[in-house]
């Protein structure tokens, strides 16, 4: 259930002009007394609204906020059911992986401000700043075994596109994929997926696969550390510093999952199209690199060729040979740059 403030702060952003006092206490059936403490308590969150006695309350200031009132200004109250939406978490994944196995349904969302321990891929951790960036897992629930999942290549570039989708529907810009899922505008990351499966031990099937969604939105370029500045952005920095309400990706992208869910894995078809037109690897020389990172690891050079059906890469080496590679790390030369 939504709480009156969530209510408040929903009818005010669907509002353009002044809403009056009463309309809102007949609405949701509660006193007058109450609707100003929910705009006392929005208010103290930093919204400005402006109230005049004959007219009722305005939003003039939008600050950028992740809270239920700001995703049910865009989404039916029954979809809110499973979104649990927070302040500070450690890792958004560590939630959704908790809530799985207690029981909680296909389709519930776990987004916040900021994590404190955000994990990457391969054991490295995601830097999730507050104010600034989305954090998101989406809680697939199929009953399968492993082997019928390939989680890296399908689901995992499944996810890419939802999010490529999601920005371009919010903010207007479509982003590329750098295979497998890592989302790119003007060749800088943006965003990265961690999607984790688990497996039942005792009948051995995959109970619950979490897709984790990391979006810098609003960072400046200064913000990332020395060692990020020539790989990562924000969606911001590389559209001039135009600033972008986070909520609005959010909803663009809890939409675009739960298309995901309902097409996954029937309809591979429309996502391999528009990953494939999305894909910036293809036609590019190429590193491979096994995801087992070694250190003293000489990386094999070779072309990408193409993104096969299931979401794998052909890569021809030097040497003339191709190879289908669903679990290797590929670097794009002049993109990352070679190391
Ligand atoms: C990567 O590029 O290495 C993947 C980063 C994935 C980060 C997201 S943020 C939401 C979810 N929670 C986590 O702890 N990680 C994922």
């Amino acid at each position: 259930m939504p709480s009156t403030k969530d209510i408040v702060l929903a009818d005010l952003i669907n509002n353009e002009s002044y809403l009056s006092g009463e309309k809102i206490s007949t609405k949701l059936n509660i006193s007058r007394a109450a609707v100003n403490t929910a705009v006392k308590a929005l208010r103290a969150d930093g919204y400005v609204i402006d109230s005049s006695t004959n007219k009722g309350y305005k939003l003039i200031e939008h600050p950028d906020k992740i809270n239920s009132g700001e995703l049910l200004a865009y989404l039916p109250e029954k979809r809110l059911e499973t979104v649990a939406c927070l302040d500070t978490v450690t890792s958004t994944n560590k939630i959704a992986k908790d809530l799985c196995y207690d029981g909680a349904p296909a389709g519930t969302v776990v987004v916040a401000n900021h994590q404190s321990a955000g994990k990457g891929r391969l054991g490295r951790s995601f830097i999730s700043p507050p104010n600034t960036g989305i954090y998101l897992s989406y809680l697939l629930r199929p009953t399968l075994p492993p082997d019928k999942i390939s989680t890296t290549s399908t689901i995992t570039a499944w996810a890419a596109v939802a999010v490529c989708n999601a920005i371009e529907n919010a903010c207007g810009i479509r982003p590329e994929i750098k295979w497998v899922n890592d989302v790119l505008i003007n060749s800088m990351k943006v965003c990265g997926i961690l999607t984790e499966m688990f497996v039942e031990t005792e009948s051995g099937l995959v109970t619950g696969i979490v897709i984790g969604i990391g979006i810098n939105v609003n960072q400046k370029q200064t913000d990332f550390p020395p060692e990020l500045q020539e790989i990562a952005s924000s969606i911001a920095a590389q559209d001039g510093g135009t600033k972008y309400p986070r909520a609005r990706i959010i909803v663009e992208l809890i939409k675009e999952l739960d298309r995901l869910a309902s097409n996954w894995p029937q309809n591979a078809g429309e996502y391999l199209a528009m990953y494939r037109s999305s894909c910036v690897t293809i036609g590019k020389e190429v590193d491979v690199i096994s995801v087992h990172t070694d250190p003293n690891e000489i990386p094999r050079r070779g072309f990408a060729v193409t993104i096969n059906d299931d979401f794998s890469i052909r890569v021809r080496f030097n040497d003339g040979h191709e190879e289908d590679l669903s679990s290797g790390e590929v670097r794009v030369r002049g993109l990352y740059g070679y190391t």
